[in-house]
C-alpha cells in the first residue's frame, strides 16, 4: 500500500496512472519569470530535499525489489525525468502524496537508458553502477558535455573496469558487463561525486571489500550510504575520503528521507543578501552549509542555527570578499553563480576561483547585460561591486545560473525577465511562490 492507502502506484504527474491532467508545478512553455525590486525580504519557508541525493537515490532503488517509499521529494523535472528512466527500465513510480515518491522495482528490469533520457539530465549516468550491480549489464547512453564543459565520465568507468566490468564504448552508448563483481581498491584522481557515487553503488554486489580512495566527502554522499545501509549494505566512512563497502549481501526496499537541498537554502540565502532583510528556512540543515556561512558571514550576511533551520539576516548592502569553490567541505561551485549575483552588487572588489568545472562562467555574459562589472579570466571572476544592478532581459543558462539571476533581478532596477526557465524547473520546486512567500515581487510571466 502507498501513503495515500492505494494500492497503485501514481504516475510522476501525482495522478494516477491512466487519468489526464498536469502536474502541480508544470508551467506552461515557454513561461519567463519577472522580477522587480521591492522591500528587503521577510518571513519563513521550508527547504525541500536534495535534488543531487534523490536523483542518486532513486537510480538505487533500482539494486532490489520491491516497493521503495522516499519522502519530502522535490516536484522537479530532473525527478520526472529520473521516473521516466525508471519507468523505462520496468518500474512503476509516481508520487503517492504531496512530496512522497513510491517505486516499485520488478524482479526482472531492462537495464538500458537511453540517449533521449540521458541527453535531458546528465546526472542519468548515476544509474549505471546499480544496474550493473542488479542485472550484470547495462547499456546506458553517454552523457556528452553541458553548460559546464565537456563533463568526462572517464573515472566512472575506470573505476567500474577496476571492478571487473567489461566496458566498451561505442555508438554513443557505454555498454557494461561483469559476470562478476569483485571488490577492489579503487583510488579516484578527483573526489568525483557521480563516480564515488556509482561505485558505492556497484560495490554492494561486489564479492568481498571495495575500498575508495579519494573519495567525494558531500552530504549526498553520506545520505545515499545510509540509504544502502537500510537496504541491508554495509558502506563504511562515507562522508570521509575513505569508503569501504563490504559487498554481496542481500538488499531489500526502504523508506527514506534525503538531506535537505542546501543549494536551494544558498538559493534564498543570496535571495536575503541581495534584496536585504531577515528570514527563516525551516529544515534547511547548517551543518552542511559551514564554509558557505563563514564566506557570507565576511560579506555581512548574518546566519544562525535555530531549532530545525537556519536564520538569515542581511544589511542593506553586502560587502566584497574572495571565494574559492572546492569539493565539500569547501565551497560549492554550485553556490558560485549566486555569490557572484551577489558580489556584482556588494561594496568593494571580490574574487571567485572556480576550481571545479572549467567553464561555469558561461552565464557572466547575462549577468553582465544587467549592468554587472564581471571580468573573467581563465578560472577567476573579478566582480566590481555596483550600487544597482538594471533589470533586462536575460536567459537562463543552466540550473543554477537560473537561480542567480533571479536573485541578481531583486537588486536591478526595473524589470528583469528571465527566460529559458526550464533549466531552472529542472532544479527548483516553486523558486517563483518561495520568493513571493519572503514578499518578493517576482511572478511567471507568457513567453515573448
Ligand atoms: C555533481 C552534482 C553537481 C555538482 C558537482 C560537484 C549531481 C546531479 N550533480 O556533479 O551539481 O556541481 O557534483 O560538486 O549530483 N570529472 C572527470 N571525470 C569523471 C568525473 C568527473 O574529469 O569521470 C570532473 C568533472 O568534469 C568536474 C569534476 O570532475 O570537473 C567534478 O565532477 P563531479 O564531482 O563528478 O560532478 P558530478 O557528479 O557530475
Amino acid at each position: 500500500m502507498n501513503p495515500t492507502g492505494d494500492s497503485t502506484v501514481p504516475d510522476a504527474g501525482g495522478r494516477q496512472a491512466g487519468q489526464a491532467g498536469a502536474p502541480e508545478h508544470t508551467i506552461p512553455a515557454p513561461a519567463e519569470i519577472r522580477v522587480r525590486p521591492g522591500d528587503p525580504l521577510a518571513g519563513e519557508l521550508e527547504i525541500g530535499g536534495a535534488k543531487n541525493s534523490v536523483l542518486k537515490l532513486l537510480a538505487a532503488t533500482t539494486l532490489a525489489e520491491g516497493r521503495f517509499t522516499l519522502r519530502r521529494v522535490p516536484r522537479i523535472a530532473d525527478v520526472t525525468t529520473m521516473i521516466d528512466l525508471l519507468q523505462s527500465f520496468g518500474c512503476r513510480a509516481g508520487f503517492g502524496g504531496d512530496d512522497v515518491l513510491v517505486v516499485e522495482v520488478p524482479e526482472r528490469l531492462q537495464p538500458h537508458a537511453s540517449y533521449d533520457l540521458v541527453s535531458r539530465m546528465r546526472a542519468s549516468i548515476a544509474v549505471l553502477g546499480p544496474l550493473l550491480a542488479r542485472c550484470g549489464e547495462a547499456m546506458v547512453a553517454l552523457p556528452g558535455g553541458d553548460d559546464f564543459g565537456s563533463r568526462p565520465i572517464d573515472m566512472h568507468l575506470s573505476a567500474l573496469e577496476r571492478l571487473g566490468v567489461d566496458i566498451e564504448v561505442s555508438h554513443g552508448y557505454v555498454h557494461a558487463r561483469a559476470s562478476v563483481l569483485k571488490g577492489e581498491e579503487v583510488s579516484l584522481a578527483w573526489p568525483s561525486v557521480g563516480a564515488t557515487e556509482n561505485i558505492m553503488m556497484a560495490a554492494t554486489a561486489a564479492e568481498g571489500r571495495t575500498v575508495i580512495d579519494n573519495a567525494a566527502r558531500e552530504p549526498e554522499i553520506a545520505d545515499l550510504a545510509a540509504f544502502l545501509n537500510r537496504m541491508g549494505a554495509e558502506v563504511l566512512g562515507a562522508g570521509s575520503p575513505t569508503i569501504t563497502i563490504n559487498g554481496g549481501g542481500p538488499l531489500a526496499p526502504v523508506d527514506h528521507a534525503p538531506v535537505p537541498d542546501r543549494i536551494e537554502t544558498a538559493v534564498f540565502l543570496a535571495a536575503v543578501g541581495i534584496a536585504g532583510g531577515e528570514i527563516t528556512l525551516r529544515g534547511a540543515q547548517p551543518g552542511h552549509l559551514r564554509m558557505l556561512c563563514d564566506k557570507l558571514g565576511e560579506m555581512n550576511l548574518r546566519t544562525s542555527t535555530i531549532k530545525g533551520g537556519l536564520w538569515a539576516m542581511a544589511p542593506h548592502r553586502l560587502r566584497a570578499t574572495e571565494i574559492v569553490t572546492l569539493p565539500y567541505p569547501g565551497v560549492a561551485t554550485d553556490y558560485q553563480p549566486l555569490l557572484v549575483a551577489m558580489l556584482s552588487l556588494a561594496e568593494g572588489v571580490g574574487l571567485v576561483t572556480e576550481n571545479v568545472f572549467a567553464n561555469r562562467f558561461r552565464y557572466v555574459g547575462e549577468l553582465v547585460r544587467m549592468g554587472a562589472d564581471v571580468r573573467v579570466e581563465g578560472r577567476c571572476a573579478i566582480v566590481r561591486g555596483q550600487e544597482r544592478l538594471s533589470g533586462a532581459p536575460v536567459r537562463a543558462t543552466d540550473i543554477r545560473a537560473g537561480a542567480a539571476l533571479v536573485a541578481a533581478g531583486l537588486g536591478a532596477e526595473g524589470e528583469t525577465i528571465v527566460r529559458d526557465t526550464h533549466h531552472i524547473s529542472r532544479g527548483h520546486e516553486d523558486l517563483v511562490g518561495k520568493l513571493q512567500a519572503l514578499g518578493a515581487d517576482v511572478e511567471w510571466v507568457p513567453g515573448a
